[in-house]
């Protein structure tokens, strides 16, 4: 792991304790026992994701990585890391979305529009100021479903969603 990954890694994992869970029904934070499931969600969804970026979080972020369940099932997942951030109001706690999916034989059922609603009122119960993601601009499913829930476009950037390819910052603020 490169020194950038290792402290962001190290003061997310610093702000994460002392996190505060709401009430989330259907929605539980990823055990191990749940990690093969989303991974095959993830290899779905993604033609580039990165296993064993899930499989770090899974043991250092439990509390915001997000597994959504129904009648047992796993059908989706949403997975954050925080990150603090210096602006003209001082310090800020900042999130960013890793990586989202549902299971195909499960989308257009509102699953991730859930996941994003409550994981994100979470945020704004633990002091996140805003919630931050990278999207490719082709994917028009996924920008439709942030647009919903209120992300708006920052910038367009090249090489983050992969090898020249190029994405939207979005950003959701809380505060
Ligand atoms: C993007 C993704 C997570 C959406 O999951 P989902 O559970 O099917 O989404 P929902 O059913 O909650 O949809 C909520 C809203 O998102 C938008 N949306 C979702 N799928 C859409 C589609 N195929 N076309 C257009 N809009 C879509 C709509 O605004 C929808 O609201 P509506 O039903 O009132 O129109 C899913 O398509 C997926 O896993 N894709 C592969 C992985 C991926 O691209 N992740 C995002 C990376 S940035």
């Amino acid at each position: 792991m490169n020194l950038k990954k290792l402290l962001q890694d190290t003061t997310g994992n610093l702000l994460v304790k002392k996190w505060k869970s709401i009430e989330k029904g259907d929605i539980v934070s990823i055990e191990d026992d749940m990690l093969p499931e989303v991974l095959r969600i993830q290899a779905e969804g993604f033609k580039n994701g990165s296993s064993e970026k899930l499989i770090r979080y899974s043991k250092n972020s439990k509390n915001i990585f997000y597994v959504m369940k129904s009648k047992d099932e796993i059908v989706g997942y949403c997975v954050y890391y925080l990150k603090p951030a210096i602006s003209l109001k001082g310090f800020e706690k900042k999130s960013v979305i890793s990586s989202i999916a549902t299971d195909k034989n499960f989308r257009g059922r509102g699953f991730a529009e859930r996941l994003l609603r409550i994981s994100t009122e979470e945020m704004k119960v633990n002091g996140i100021s805003s919630v931050l993601l990278y999207v490719n601009i082709n994917n028009l499913p996924a920008i439709y479903l942030y647009k919903k829930i209120g992300f708006r476009k920052i910038k367009k950037v090249k090489n983050i969603c992969g090898q020249k390819e190029s994405c939207y910052e979005m950003e959701l603020r809380l505060t």
